[in-house]
């Protein structure tokens, strides 16, 4: 993704009640955001949050928690609420520590068009990369589950093999999304975009 500066960005996030802040306050008990028991769900790299915005909108028993690295696309998710979305916030961090935010409670990660990072020196950044799962590990409530779609084919099959390997079983998996019975997919702005192009939208379950 090509960033911009975004003036004013930056003072917006920091102003906003959504986009939460000291965050080792939270850890363990997230759901002292929500003031309620339901699962907690998080997308990590959730861009300009049109996935996780309108999947907090359909799902008004599942807390959402959208992650993004940059302020400046961060600020493009927050432009979007016009509502109140009391089960929805937003974290402003680099996934790389994100097993220092959570512990124990969450039910399910999106990783929706992650980065893909095709150089081979770059694949500890990839977020389904077996140094991320690793992360991951603690920060599951109980049954671990990731959903993850991309439209790059390369880094669908590196991510098949890794978690594979991690020990993750597959109990969803689509090759051709749109071709499928995609059910209640919601898209995201990538998606749309890549669909639209023409290219097959892949997309996996897995859980252990
Ligand atoms: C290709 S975009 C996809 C955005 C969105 N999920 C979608 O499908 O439209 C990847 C997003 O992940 C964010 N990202 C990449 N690495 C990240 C990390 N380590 N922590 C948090 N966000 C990250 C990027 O800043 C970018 O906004």
């Amino acid at each position: 993704m090509r960033l911009k500066f975004v003036p004013g960005a930056h003072e917006a996030i920091e102003a906003s009640e959504m986009v939460l802040k000291d965050l080792e306050t939270y850890r363990g008990n997230f759901k002292s955001v929500f003031k309620n028991e339901f699962p907690i769900h998080i997308e990590i790299g959730m861009g300009k949050g049109s996935f996780i915005i309108e999947m907090a909108k359909r799902n008004p028993n599942i807390n959402f928690i959208g992650i993004e690295k940059y302020d400046s696309v961060l600020i493009r998710a927050l432009e979007k609420i016009e509502e109140d979305i009391p089960n929805l916030r937003f974290i402003r961090m680099d996934a790389t520590s994100i097993d220092q935010i959570f512990y124990k409670e969450i039910d399910v990660i999106y990783l929706n068009f992650s980065d893909p990072w095709p150089k081979t020196k770059h694949a500890h950044r990839r977020l389904s990369s077996p140094i991320f799962l690793k992360r991951y590990d603690t920060l599951f409530k109980d049954k671990k589950e990731i959903i993850m779609k991309t439209d790059n084919r390369k880094l669908f099959e590196y991510s098949l093999i890794s978690f594979n390997e991690y020990g993750y079983h597959f109990e969803e998996i689509s090759l051709d999304l749109y071709n499928d019975d995609i059910g209640d997919n919601v898209a995201t702005e990538y998606e749309t975009k890549f669909h639209n192009l023409g290219f097959p939208i892949y997309k996996i379950k897995i859980s252990k």
